[in-house]
């Protein structure tokens, strides 16, 4: 399999196409507490983009996941989530909300959770109090005990 380079990146025009392309939100890509990351391949191609929006100390939200159309089903899309998640400080929790990939998320750690159950930093971020469909699923990533 490809080994990823994960990049931090400024939000940028190809990204928010990408993002687009797959109907996910761009409204809310500027802001403050935001990183975003390219996924670099080998060869120097970028194959995808992820973002983390750390809404507090303790609290971070996965983000704008997306692995460009022609890269899909080769596990990059696991290995740029895991890349991503080794940015959030450990005894941080990180949380996520998706219309389409939770079975996707599910294999790579996260479980669903009730909407109540998410701290309100997390529902007070543009995603969960307006821009995702109230549809939307929640989810927490179950890290191992340590
Ligand atoms: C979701 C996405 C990032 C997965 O990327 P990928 O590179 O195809 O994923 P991987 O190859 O690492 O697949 C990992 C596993 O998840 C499964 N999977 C992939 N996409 C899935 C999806 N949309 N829903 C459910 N399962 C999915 C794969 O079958 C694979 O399972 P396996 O390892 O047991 O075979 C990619 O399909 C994508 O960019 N989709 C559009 C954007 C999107 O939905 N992003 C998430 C927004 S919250």
């Amino acid at each position: 399999m490809r080994k990823l380079i994960l990049q931090q990146i400024a939000a940028s025009e190809a990204q928010r196409e990408a993002l687009e392309a797959e109907g996910l939100l761009v409204e809310d890509l500027e802001g403050p507490d935001r990183r975003y990351f390219s996924a670099v391949d080998e060869e120097g191609r970028t194959v995808g983009y992820s973002g983390l929006e750390h809404c507090d100390e303790k609290n971070a939200l996965l983000r704008s996941v997306v692995i460009l159309p022609g890269f899909r089903s080769q596990g990059l899309g696991r290995q740029l989530v895991e890349l991503t998640l080794a940015e959030v400080h450990p005894s941080a929790d990180v949380y996520l909300a998706t219309t389409s990939a939770a079975d996707f998320f599910e294999s790579i750690g996260f479980a669903l959770i009730r909407r109540d159950a998410a701290p309100k930093a997390i529902l007070s971020t543009r995603q969960l109090s307006g821009l995702c469909p109230a549809s939307a699923k929640i989810m927490k990533l179950s890290r191992p005990q340590t």
